[in-house]
């Protein structure tokens, strides 16, 4: 029997409710397969403890988490935290300490999701952005001086560095391979930005050069929201630094439907540390406690660990579940329907235990 030992960071607002729908769907495909089990440790670490003691997680956080195969990870924030203090306290550390630069985020219109754009279903919408995770616009960098004063002055600086940008392209290059239409498109800025982002398109072609048979181009960043919007046919595999890969893969979130499908992966490519799963979306104040927060994104993402694990069986098990589930109508109400969050899970579970297969 193969067993992975989970950490569940649940954190704050919905991100409870998702992550108790997530670990049930995946005790059940555990159950189902019979191969591998999950051994889960949940960490109560997030705005709660930070109102508490002053740390949103231990300060030897980072070092509890190398004894662990993966992290699931709910979302942080909350009302009455600012939001810098809850990003930088708790997600980015992880991010950053396990050097998980690749965050890749599938997006897909999953059958019975109904999607924004006119005549555009699923098959037509069919993405992958990789997102540079380390680096970049929140690289950190910068500070402020002269606080209060009329003269005050921020600075916040983007790093670009060879080695970063050299192999989140490789990253994406190999990626865009592994896909049927082998088509990689790199967004840029460096019309503007002519020093890190030209040599952001400079390294993506040099890198090119290893993998031949893959067809790539490059966008401006600008001109890249209208082509996700108008074209969404002519992209497959998408690679953008980490602030412009936050703000399009959230719009890719809202062209298949809802923030609340979106998953992500913060992947360390060379397997040092641990990686971790997450739905893309925040905390989600509005909807905290109704039980209908959408748990689609949450399995999602919960597929990518099983895939990331090597659980790829599984990891198929779980999007067909997903799948079906949708398709039957059994939604919550972000993408028009009147299902709980239970419910979803609940339909999600009977799928994989093969009920209504
Ligand atoms: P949000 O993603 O929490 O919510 C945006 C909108 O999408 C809301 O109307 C919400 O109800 C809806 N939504 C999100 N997830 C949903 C789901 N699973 N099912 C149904 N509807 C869903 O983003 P917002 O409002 O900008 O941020 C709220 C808090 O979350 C802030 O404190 C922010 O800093 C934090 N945040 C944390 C993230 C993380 O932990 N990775 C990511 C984004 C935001
Ligand atoms: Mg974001």
């Amino acid at each position: 029997m193969r067993t992975y030992k989970i950490a569940a960071i649940p954190a704050d607002g919905i991100g409870p409710e998702v992550i108790a729908a997530g670990l049930q769907a995946l005790q059940a495909l555990a159950r189902r397969d019979g191969g591998f089990a999950l051994e889960v440790t949940q960490f109560d670490w997030g705005s709660d403890r930070y109102k508490r003691t002053g740390a949103l997680m231990p300060e030897d956080g980072t070092e509890t988490l190398k004894a662990y195969d993966a992290i699931l990870f709910g979302a942080v924030g909350a009302p009455d935290v600012a939001d810098h203090l809850t990003l930088w306290g708790l997600r980015l550390p992880i991010c950053q300490g396990f050097d998980q630069y690749a965050n890749v985020r599938p997006t897909r219109i999953l059958p019975g999701i109904q999607a924004p754009l006119a005549g555009v279903g699923p098959g037509d919408l069919d993405w992958v952005i990789v997102r540079e995770n380390s680096e970049g616009e929140y690289a950190g960098m910068g500070g402020r001086a002269h606080r209060g004063l009329p003269e005050e002055v921020a600075t916040e600086v983007a790093v670009f560095t060879r080695a970063g940008v050299s192999r989140i392209m490789r990253y994406a290059f190999k990626l865009a391979q592994s896909r049927p239409r082998k088509l990689l498109t790199v967004v840029t800025k460096s019309n503007a930005q002519r020093h890190g982002m030209v040599m952001w398109d400079e390294i993506a072609a040099e890198v090119s050069a290893e993998f031949p048979d893959v067809t790539w181009d490059k966008m401006l960043v600008d001109a890249m929201t209208v082509r996700m919007v108008k074209e969404p046919r002519s992209l497959d595999t998408i690679v953008a630094t980490n602030l412009h890969a936050d703000i399009l893969s959230d719009l890719a979130g809202a062209l298949a439907g809802s923030l609340g499908v979106a998953p992500t992966a913060n992947i360390d490519p060379e397997r040092r540390y641990p990686s971790m799963f997450e739905p893309i979306h925040g905390s989600a104040f509005d909807i905290t406690g109704k039980g209908i927060a959408n748990p689609v994104a949450t399995f999602w993402t919960a597929a990518q660990m099983l895939e990331h694990l090597g659980e790829t069986a599984a990891a198929s098990r779980m999007m067909r579940a997903v799948e079906r589930t949708c398709a039957a109508g059994t939604v919550t109400p972000d993408v028009g329907g009147t299902a709980t969050t239970q419910d979803v899970t609940d339909a999600v579970c009977r799928a994989i235990r093969g009920e209504n297969i």
